[in-house]
């Protein structure tokens, strides 16, 4: 049985999971939009991910007899600088998602609630792979540096990456 302190921590963790879900959705139709189709298919799976990360949550918590809550979202960002500002933002989000993640497994801790510690291990070594990704792709763009023939060849990597990324689990 879940404590209350731990079914709040996961609820919120819900709640961070679906807004990078929609602000990642967001993205993606702002870069299919500007013709970035690539980069576009790479941001879709990555929102698709980020809702299966929260119904992951969602099952967990039920599945030990606590409630999970569906949140409301507010609209997210439509309109976007460029392909940089997308990829900085990620790595930022990405960054604060890490840092939640960290305060649930203390609490888990704090709680002695050792099944959830283990399970939430699978989001601390997703939040490592996440980051990476995300840091790589800011690196990239930042050598870019605008280059038109460079971002070209950019966003089209970015869709063999999409098909190659591992399958959300
Ligand atoms: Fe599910 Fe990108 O955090």
């Amino acid at each position: 049985m879940l404590s209350k302190k731990i079914e709040k921590a996961l609820n919120a963790q819900i709640l961070l999971e679906a807004e990078s879900s929609h602000y990642y959705l967001a993205m993606a139709s702002w870069a299919e939009s500007e013709g970035y189709n690539g980069t576009a298919e790479f941001l879709y799976t990555h929102s698709d991910e980020e809702r299966i990360h929260m119904i992951k949550l969602v099952r967990f918590i039920n599945d030990r007899g606590g409630k999970a809550v569906i949140p409301s979202l507010k609209e997210p960002a439509s309109k976007f600088k460029s392909l940089t500002e997308i990829f900085d933002i990620i790595l930022n989000h990405e960054i604060l998602v890490t840092s939640e993640i960290n305060k649930v497994v203390d609490i888990c801790l704090s709680e002695k609630d050792y099944t959830t510690h283990n399970f939430m291990q699978w989001y601390v070594a997703e939040q490592l792979e996440e980051e990476s990704l995300a840091k790589t792709y800011v690196d990239k763009l930042k050598l870019m540096g605008g280059d038109k023939g460079a971002l070209y060849m950019f966003d089209r990597d970015m869709s063999t990456a999409a098909q190659t990324k591992p399958a959300a689990k």
